[in-house]
């Protein structure tokens, strides 16, 4: 499968294919969420926002996104990656490591030498392949309280 495969940048025309990729993936419709990171992302993208997508015989089954984040909380500039996935009939077949290497590339390309993410703590398997991928627990802690 990977040898069909080809790792490149979001089009305005991938839209449909991401919103409806992401919907079976994480089960909720966002289209709108959707709509508003392309038009920061791949509509007027510059090099320290990337969105890139897997495409297979003409179809989009990954895509990863992420950008470069400077001096949040006092900490210098990193690479914060904030949405993959890849279609469930794609997976462990190496989609999400070629999506993560280029991303890496493409943020150390655009200056930093930290790459961070978020996941939930349930969510093994994120959590397992951002492990695989040579990500460990940072410096930072996240800090949340119910505002209800
Ligand atoms: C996480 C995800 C992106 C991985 O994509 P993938 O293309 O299947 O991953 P790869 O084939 O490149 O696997 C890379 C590594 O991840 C880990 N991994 C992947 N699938 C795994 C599984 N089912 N169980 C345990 N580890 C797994 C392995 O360590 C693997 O390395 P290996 O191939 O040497 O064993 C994919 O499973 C997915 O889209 N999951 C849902 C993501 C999600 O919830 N997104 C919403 C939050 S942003």
């Amino acid at each position: 499968m990977s040898n069909q495969l080809s790792i490149r940048n979001a089009k305005p025309g991938d839209l449909n294919g991401i919103i409806a990729l992401d919907t079976v993936t994480s089960k909720a419709e966002k289209a709108d969420y959707w709509r508003e990171i392309f038009d920061r992302f791949v509509t007027s993208g510059k090099s320290d926002r990337v969105f890139l997508v897997a495409e297979a015989k003409g179809k989009i089954v990954g895509f990863i996104a992420g950008e470069v984040r400077a001096w949040e909380f006092g900490s210098p500039p990193c690479g914060w990656v904030f949405a993959i996935a890849v279609s469930p009939n794609a997976r462990e077949g190496g989609i999400g490591r070629r999506m993560f290497d280029e991303i890496s590339a493409r943020l150390k390309e655009a200056g930093v030498t930290t790459v961070r993410t978020m996941v939930d703590r349930d969510n093994k398997l994120t959590l397992s392949f951002f492990r695989s991928m040579g990500l460990r627990t940072g410096r930072y802690i996240e800090l949340e309280k119910s505002l209800d």
